[in-house]
């Protein structure tokens, strides 16, 4: 048997393309993954388009590969991903030495791409194909694996939002069929997987289940060996009440809810086409907590909006304030080509760095407050992986908090109670309970 060839992926961007890495990973069967580009045969970036930040990295990085090839011209590059898709020709002329694109619809071909690439063609799919790229990929090997994974079950966004990119890099909504799901997460459960996250870009407009996404969840539960459940991204407008109940009814649906809201100015709302009004969006918190009162709730912002006045920032704040956020990301408006929102006249940069420190300071305190609130409580962690320091575990709380405890003799993949002793930054310390 030949020696495999090395392969180097880096990901950019959501969860979505962690997923897609690893699968684009178990696509390319000659090739064995590395942890550095410098001994790699071929090198993936899975890159991201939200922000022109996240966009403008992939030249940047492909800058720093042209050494690289010129050192060694058998070194294959590729893009994946959503730049892959918004503007594959471009790289290709902008970057001659990239040699591979795949869009996220179609990696399924990316072994007929590589041997492409291997004879020396260009070689570029940004196709949406009508056949299921999931059915075309292989069944994923069974190797173990770390007790946590995530799960693609929808893609693509109908939603349209005037700022966003996503509707145009992954086209329409697509649910994959429950029973598809189904085999994966059980393959998944014996390879040592605890927990699972149900990913889409819209999950909770999942459809491939009769009962929709809280249906996949109820089947899902009736796994053994699978212990928790979460999904995200959710949108507001697709929260029904089933989904909601199952909040407080699944036992192995956690409770954490990652719900983005963007503003908290029903001007500002109706100008990024979301579709709800602030007070339908608290209301619809009121609901959920009702539901599963201990909820860790989690959101997206974006400051500087076109348009978006003092009074309109202001709304936001209030609306944070309200809420509580246990987590929440906030991010400056960034133009997109090819979106509603880029014709719009934009909110002075100064202007918009200040909403966004302002935003930042808030939503931190409340981080912080969520966090200290823990302390004396006792919550159910999933030990992952080792601490930094001898004998050290960590993993995670059921709020997604990072939890670490001294001295714990569990193996990883267990889930046990622990009492939380402390809150620092970004973790909290605990005792075995
Ligand atoms: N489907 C998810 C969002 C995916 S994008 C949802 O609807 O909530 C992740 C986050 O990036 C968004 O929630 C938004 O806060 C941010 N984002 C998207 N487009 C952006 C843009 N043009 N400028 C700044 N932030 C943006
Ligand atoms: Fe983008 Fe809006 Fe769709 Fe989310 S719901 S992916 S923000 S268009
Ligand atoms: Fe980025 Fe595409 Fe995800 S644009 S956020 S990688 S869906």
């Amino acid at each position: 048997m030949s020696t495999p060839k090395k392969l180097y992926i880096k990901t950019y961007g959501c969860q979505m393309n962690v997923y897609d890495s690893e699968r684009m990973a178990e696509a390319l069967s000659g090739y064995e993954q590395t942890q550095s580009p410098d001994d790699a045969d071929m090198i993936l970036l899975n890159t991201c388009h939200i922000r022109e930040k996240a966009a403008e990295k992939v030249y940047s990085e492909l800058g720093r590969f042209k050494g690289l090839k010129t050192a060694k011209p058998d070194l294959k590059i590729g893009v994946a991903g959503c730049v892959a898709q918004a503007e594959g020709p471009e790289i290709m002329r902008r970057q001659p030495m990239v040699d591979l694109v795949v869009g996220p619809q179609s990696y399924h071909r990316l072994p007929e791409l590589e041997a492409k690439a291997q004879a020396g063609e260009k070689a570029l799919d940004t196709d949406f194909p009508e056949e299921d790229k999931f059915e075309h990929l292989k069944r994923r090997p069974k190797a173990t694996r770390g007790p946590t994974a995530f799960l693609t079950v929808q893609e693509g966004c109908d939603k349209f939002c005037a700022f966003c990119v996503v509707p145009y890099t992954r086209g329409a909504e697509v649910s994959r069929p429950a029973q598809q799901i189904m085999t994966e997460a059980r393959d998944l459960v014996e390879r040592g997987v605890r927990e699972v996250t149900l990913l889409g870009q819209n999950v909770n407009a999942y459809h491939g289940h009769d009962a929709g996404l809280s249906g996949l969840i109820w089947d899902l539960a009736k796994i053994d060996g699978l212990e928790r459940i979460r999904f995200t991204t959710s949108h507001p407008r697709d929260m029904d009440d089933a989904l909601i109940a199952a909040h407080g009814e699944c036992d192995k649906l956690m409770p954490y809810l990652h719900l983005p809201v963007q503003a908290g100015s029903d001007k500002i709302l109706k100008r990024m086409n979301r579709g709800h009004t602030a007070e339908e969006y608290l209301r619809l918190i009121e609901r959920i907590r009702a539901a599963r009162p201990d909820i860790l709730m989690s959101g997206d912002f974006i400051v500087g909006f076109p348009e978006e006045t003092e009074a309109d920032f202001q709304d936001t704040l209030d609306l944070v304030e309200e809420v509580k956020y246990g987590y929440a990301y906030s991010f400056k408006y960034s133009t997109r080509p090819g979106t509603p929102a880029a014709e719009r006249a934009l909110v002075d940069p100064a202007e918009a760095d200040d909403r966004l420190q302002r935003l930042q300071a808030l939503i931190t305190k409340h981080q912080r407050q969520v966090q200290d609130d823990m302390v004396g409580k006792t919550v159910n962690v999933l030990f992952e992986k080792p601490g930094r320091l001898e004998g050290q575990m960590g993993g995670k709380s059921e709020y997604l908090h990072a939890v670490h405890v001294d001295d714990a003799p569990v193996a990883r993949g267990t889930i046990a109670p622990v009492k939380i002793v402390a809150s620092s930054t970004n973790s909290l310390a605990g005792r075995l309970a």
